[in-house]
């Protein structure tokens, strides 16, 4: 097993410049299934969880070639095959049940693993699944599959009990090659879900998104072939955001869009940091002990829930008591245990958090609970006095390229230690 092994660092100085969304690759890999045409897709960061995905569209009968130097990646779905019901890697990825909607809308069928839960929550996919329904869809759930059937998907309308982002993405890709005019309310804004839209109307979708929630997807016969350029990665903002402002540096981050987090930004600047809004970017300036702040999590434009781990971080050494309130999914402080071994002072009684700041915390031995969570251990390990091992690192890989690479360049003592190195030190 790998590890990252990092020492006490700061403060941070220079540049860095964020790799393309994790959470809008997804989506806008699945929808190239929805046309029979090349498909370009530009800044496609070289993650783990890309390459399962990869592999899941190819067993849909795609053709796929990613150029990982170039970060390119072209896809032609000329003919897709719809029951990947025995991938493991389906059952293990949930991004991947969101190849669903294409599937349906292009070949009347879909069958897929259902994606079970995570640590995280109990994440079901009903929404996705009385999405389809709405649009004329059959379903069936059995033997830990899902399917989906129907003649010809229909324009329809769709109340979401709760704005999940999958949920919108897959129905707005059902809908988009579907007969008729869809609404679906309630729907997730998040900027990952505007950057699949742009993607869908470059393809000849139509797809029009109201402030209030509400989104209109008008259905076309046929999508074309489009290239596009995914959006950078705001969570990788709030991560290098946070590790500047607990290293007391000063970073530019260089591509990060000030609109797609500017609820961290404020959190930041209510705690003491300075955040300067930059033409191509943002400049994260921290000096002296941050201010204790609360933050409770929400639907897009609040403040998102994959940044709730790594903002604690900041928490765990600021001035003061922090309270964090998770009202997205309810088993997501699994990083409190972990910054405790580190001498964190945080209490948790089910979906809130009750941070005291200390003025001292001691590197150890952890392990990355899941992705957000571990990348928040790396951010508490730059502040830790000594030496940090942090391991289970797969579950950062999935969502971060080169995060350790990207820190070291801005003065971080970190390293990646592989398995058999590890032995032998
Ligand atoms: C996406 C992101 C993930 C982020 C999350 C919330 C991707 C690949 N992943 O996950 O990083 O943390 O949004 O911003 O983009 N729910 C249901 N029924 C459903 C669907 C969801 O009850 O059918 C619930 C979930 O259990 C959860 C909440 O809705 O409690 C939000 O989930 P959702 O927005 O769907 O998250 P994902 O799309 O899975």
């Amino acid at each position: 097993m790998s590890l990252f092994v990092v020492k006490k660092s700061g403060p941070l100085k220079g540049e860095v410049c964020l790799s393309g969304a994790k959470n809008a690759v997804l989506p806008i890999l699945c929808a190239c299934l929805l046309t029979d045409e090349e498909c370009v897709i530009k800044q496609v960061p070289p993650l783990k969880d890309v390459f399962i995905l990869i592999d899941i569209l190819k067993k849909t009968g795609a053709y796929v070639d990613y150029n990982e130097i170039t970060e390119e990646i072209k896809i032609k779905a000329v003919c897709t095959q719809g029951d990947v019901s025995n991938e493991n890697e389906a059952v293990k990825m949930r991004a991947s049940f969101l190849i669903m909607g294409p599937l349906l809308a292009r070949n009347g069928e879909a069958k897929l693993p259902l994606p079970g839960g995570c640590p995280i929550g109990s994440r079901p996919v009903d929404l996705h699944l009385k999405g389809f329904e709405k649009l004329g869809a059959k379903i069936k759930q059995e033997h830990g599959a899902a399917e989906a059937k129907c003649t010809k998907l229909k324009g329809g309308y769709v109340y979401l009990d709760f704005p999940s982002v999958g949920a919108t993405e897959n129905i707005i890709m059902a809908a988009a090659i579907s007969e008729g005019v869809t609404v679906i309310e309630n729907a997730a804004l998040e900027p990952e879900i505007m950057d699949l839209v742009n993607f869908i109307n470059k393809m000849g979708g139509s797809v029009f998104c109201f402030g209030n929630g509400t989104i209109k997807i008008t259905g076309v016969k046929k999508l074309h072939g489009a290239e596009h350029t995914v959006i950078p990665d705001r969570i990788e903002a709030g991560t290098f955001m946070a590790a500047a402002a607990i290293t007391d540096g000063d970073v530019i981050i260089k591509n990060a869009v000030y609109g797609h987090i500017k609820p961290a930004a404020a959190k930041l600047t209510e705690c003491g940091v300075k955040i300067e809004e930059l033409q191509d970017g943002l400049r994260v300036c921290s000096n002296g002990r941050k201010k204790a702040f609360n933050i409770k999590t929400m639907p897009f434009p609040g403040f998102p829930t994959d940044m709730q781990a790594i903002f604690m971080s900041v928490m765990t050494m600021a001035k003061g008591t922090s309270i964090v309130t998770e009202t997205v999914f309810e088993n997501r402080f699994l990083q409190a245990g972990e910054m405790q071994r580190m001498g964190a002072d945080i209490k948790t009684e089910g979906r809130v958090a009750v941070v005291e700041g200390v003025k001292k915390l001691t590197g150890s031995r952890v392990n990355a609970p899941d992705l957000r969570a571990g990348a928040a251990l790396i951010i508490t390990a730059l502040a830790a006095e000594g030496k940090t091992e942090i391991g289970d690192i797969y579950h950062i890989e999935r969502g971060y390229s080169s995060i350790d690479k990207k820190l070291r360049a801005l003065g971080a003592d970190i390293i990646r230690l592989e398995e058999s190195e590890e032995k032998s030190q």
